[in-house]
């Protein structure tokens, strides 16, 4: 051939010399032109020539790209004029001394990790830090999650008026209810907002920072998003568009983060900014109170009647406590004002609100939540009434006390009110849940009383059986409640338990939430991110493998997520029709299902109700006793469940005719106790309903609009006998069965079994709850929303007849055929004993028997 051997020449990695007193851009000309001579004319000189220039071309447009990275990077400053108070107030923080320590580690990596004392200025100051930098330049924001609702608003609110800037520039978001825009630079929002945003967007490209506030508290969305962020900042990195993550925590296991090699591939930058703390001296009590609500009136009292000025900062376990305890002090100190007015002044706006209106305040959904901000770590949900008694202490002399609330579910504008200086010659009293443990800092505290007590939800992990538990919390949460007192000099914590208790029954940290609570909205939160193999995702602290288990099975009953026709048991499920549009949905999958099934059948009026009212706990009163009442409210109980096929949906139906009564009647607590309703159940039932039917409205998208009918009237017994359907097909893993008098051996008591019921997962036999309807009736089957133990005894609650038949068709995964069944098909028919399925598209016309068939 006519081509010459050529020798080769690496274009790319040319070996310049590395003395720097070598001349580079003569070096390169003169092996260019070697080269070119080299090449002369012959092909595969020519074509040699070519590729060379395309390979200049690519080089010269990388280093075009480079530079544009590096104009991005080197980020348009802004210069901030802050008041001479604002400036005062930053200067006392230590975290402002750190800020350029700070930026650089965010600047140097993609993952920081900033501890600080609580206080320090993390959440107020890092945002500003950013923003300052030009993070909310070029089109992208600076994003900070907090796993509160009250810390997202409140922190907004601070960070844009120290900057000067709108509500919309510095914006909260929480779910339904923000200020964001197109104008937003800087954006509060819940861990919750920020998950929902990774499912549409998973590089996020419009943040260049995200924070995760709080990462302490270990909340189950917290983790989820700390794992789903670890991957997506290495992502964007190879984009060369960086997004940054910064990891903001109190000083405690920070090891969790920073030496956690699944999470983070490269060891995270770190920053501790040292705390400036003044001694707090701790007292313990002699002996451990056991009405630690009476005994915290009664050490307020002292310390505002013995002590120096300073405010006083009470910790309790939830809402009701709260108000329990401002209740007594404003009946025992003079010229307190009346908290009712600010506490409940938005239940006294109760009127209906009309779709498109934005809600007031969001409510606790317990298990209707989904999503982080409405599980809240410490949320308030308890609807314990604490009964009123005589707090004997000595009150001559009282000074006037300023006492103010805070929990998460307090309206916005009495949230700020916590920052407000008291009123002159006043001593300020702020009553709280763990609110104010690390994410709201009260100025001018002095005074810490701590019940040592936190509300713990517990679930059990197979069952599902839900406690409701008041525990001690952790030595990590006392020493962070006594350090509230340190703030502005040096302090006092009273402690209501004894120095053995706190040594030999706290825990050292608390459990993380993923560890501590069913998955199931989590598992199909990921699926629906197509995170399939949920076993590998990157967990901060993995849960058990039983637990992804549990979630998964449930799912796959469900129907939310599918495997493969033939694919063995460990093969990973995916998402389904059915999961996705579940997945949509603002409630946990089991009331996400009847939701979806409700809507194909015109019943989402009916089911909004019934998820909301079988949420709220003991909405049916007990008598206690009391024949007189006991007869009376059962009476009342009987009519609304009325007779024929409807009065089948038992519970349901109560609760749906109460919830029309309660409207009708316009809401007293009289008519309540009248009907044996209790009042703030049926007040919380109003709200949920309320909230999730705007909710539900604004997110399904082509569906029909859900009517928010506050007289809803009675289903028929055809709509009752399809209510029944849709719960039961939510519901698959809570059916219960009676048990036969001769099932059981000898030894048990005939008189008991005679209530007894068998559900598949549980050992020990159920009971249905006296206030349900059905313990009269007792059915064959029935599902039930609720199980729960009382003295050792489990007992049902939200209970409605079904027909057995229909768990082959609705629940085909509970049972095992003797021949398989194809698609299981969603439509049947219950006529003359024989059951009947059909598809949908056929439904009326054509059917086709089940194969013989047997209910696990
Ligand atoms: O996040 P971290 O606990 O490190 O501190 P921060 O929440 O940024 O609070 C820094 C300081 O700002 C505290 O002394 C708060 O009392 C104060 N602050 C305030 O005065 N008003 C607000 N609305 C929020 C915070
Ligand atoms: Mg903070």
């Amino acid at each position: 051939t006519e081509e010459e051997p050529i020798e080769e020449i690496d274009l790319t990695n040319s070996k310049l010399s590395d003395s720097p007193s070598v001349d580079r851009a003569a070096l390169e000309e003169d092996r260019k032109r070697k080269f070119e001579n080299h090449l002369g004319d012959s092909r595969a000189g020519k074509i040699l020539k070519k590729a060379r220039s395309k390979v200049e071309e690519n080089k010269m447009k990388a280093q075009e790209k480079q530079s544009e990275e590096e104009v991005k990077m080197q980020r348009k400053v802004i210069h901030v004029n802050r008041t001479e108070e604002i400036l005062a107030s930053r200067s006392k923080l230590p975290i402002i001394p750190e800020e350029q320590v700070v930026m650089e580690q965010i600047s140097d990596n993609i993952y920081v990790v900033l501890a600080g004392e609580t206080g320090c200025g993390k959440t107020t100051q890092v945002p500003q830090f950013l923003y300052e930098a030009g993070y909310a330049t070029e089109g992208k924001i600076i994003g900070i999650t907090e796993p509160r609702r009250v810390a997202a608003i409140s922190m907004a609110a601070r960070v844009g008026k120290e900057l000067s800037l709108t509500s919309e520039e510095v914006s909260f978001q929480i779910r339904f209810e923000g200020t964001a825009s197109s104008k937003t630079l800087i954006k509060f929002m819940t861990d919750g907002v920020l998950l929902k945003e990774m499912g549409h967007d998973f590089l996020l490209k419009k943040y260049s920072v995200v924070c995760i506030d709080e990462a302490h508290e270990r909340s189950l969305f917290t983790d989820i998003l700390i794992g789903l962020l670890s991957r997506c900042v290495v992502a964007r990195k190879k984009r060369n568009d960086p997004l940054k993550l910064v990891i903001m925590s109190a000083t405690m296991r920070i090891s969790d983060f920073m030496e956690n090699n699944v999470l983070f591939k490269t060891k995270p930058g770190f920053v501790h900014i040292p705390a400036r703390q003044f001694p707090v001296q701790i007292h313990f009590s002699k002996v451990t109170p056991i009405n630690y609500v009476e005994t915290a009136v009664k050490k307020v009292i002292q310390i505002h009647k013995k002590l120096p000025p300073g405010g006083i900062l009470v910790f309790v376990t939830g809402q009701q406590e709260v108000l329990t305890i401002i209740k007594h002090l404003q009946r025992l100190c003079p010229n307190t004002e009346d908290p009712d007015e600010s506490v409940n002044s938005n239940d006294k706006k109760g009127a209906w609100r009309k779709r498109g209106q934005k809600p007031l305040k969001s409510v606790n959904l317990d298990e209707v939540k989904r999503f982080p901000e409405e599980i809240e770590p410490g949320s308030d949900s308890d609807n314990s009434e604490t009964e009123d008694v005589n707090i004997d202490v000595d009150t001559s002399n009282l000074e006037p006390l300023h006492v103010i609330p805070l929990y998460s579910m307090l309206p916005i504008e009495d949230q700020k009110k916590v920052f407000e200086p008291p009123p002159p010659g006043k001593r300020l009293c702020v009553v709280t849940t763990n609110v104010a443990e690390t994410s709201v800092t009260i100025p001018s505290i002095r005074y810490v009383v701590d019940t040592g007590k936190v509300k713990d939800k517990l679930w059990d992990k197979v069952t599902g059986v839900q406690t409701f538990r008041i525990l001690w919390c952790s030595k990590a949460s006392a020493e962070q409640r006594a350090g509230r007192a340190g703030r502005i000099g040096p302090g006092h914590c009273y402690r209501l338990f004894s120095s053995a208790v706190f040594e030999h029954e706290f825990q050292e940290y608390s459990t993380p939430e993923i560890k501590a609570r069913p998955v199931d909205d989590m598992v199909l939160l990921m699926k629906s991110m197509s995170i399939d193999q949920v076993k590998n995702f990157p967990y901060p602290t993995p849960p058990d493998d039983e637990q992804l288990q549990v979630a998964e099975e449930l799912l796959l009953h469900l129907g939310a997520l599918q495997r493969p026709q033939g694919a063995r048991k460990g093969h990973p499920s995916t998402i389904s029709p059915l999961g996705l549009t579940m997945s949509q949905l603002p409630v946990g999958p089991r009331f996400a299902k009847m939701l979806a099934m409700s809507f194909s059948h015109s019943l989402a009026e009916y089911m909004t109700l019934l998820a909301a009212a079988f949420t709220v706990q003991e909405v049916l009163l007990e008598a206690g006793g009391d024949k007189a009442l006991e007869e009376k409210w059962t009476a009342v109980r009987k009519k609304w469940t009325g007779v024929g096929q409807s009065a089948l949906l038992g519970d349901a139906k109560v609760l749906i005719r109460a919830a029309e009564a309660f409207e009708h009647d316009g809401g007293s607590p009289e008519f309540c106790i009248k009907m044996g309703l209790r009042h703030k159940a049926m007040v919380e039932i109003r709200k949920l309903r309320k909230q999730l039917t705007n909710n539900i409205n604004i997110l399904v998208e082509n569906q029909k609009e859900i009517i928010l009918n506050p007289k809803l009237k009675p289903p028929s017994d055809e709509e009752a006998t399809l209510l029944r359907q849709i719960i039961l097909s939510g519901s698959p893993d809570r059916v219960a069965r009676k048990v036969q008098p001769d099932e059981v051996s000898g030894g048990e008591d005939q008189n008991k079994l005679k209530n007894a019921y068998k559900c598949g997962e549980l050992e020990d036999l159920v009971y249905i709850h006296h206030a349900s309807v059905l313990r009269r009736t007792k059915p064959s089957w029935i599902v039930y929303q609720e199980a729960f133990e009382i003295n050792g005894k489990i007992y049902l609650r939200g209970v409605v007849a079904i027909e057995p038949e229909w768990i082959l068709v609705l629940c085909p995964t509970m049972c095992r055929f003797d021949k398989p069944l194809k698609d299981p098909p969603p439509y049947f028919d219950h006529t003359d004993g024989l059951v009947k399925c059909f598809m949908k598209s056929t439904y009326g016309k054509q059917g086709w028997e089940l194969p013989v068939a047997q209910i696990e």
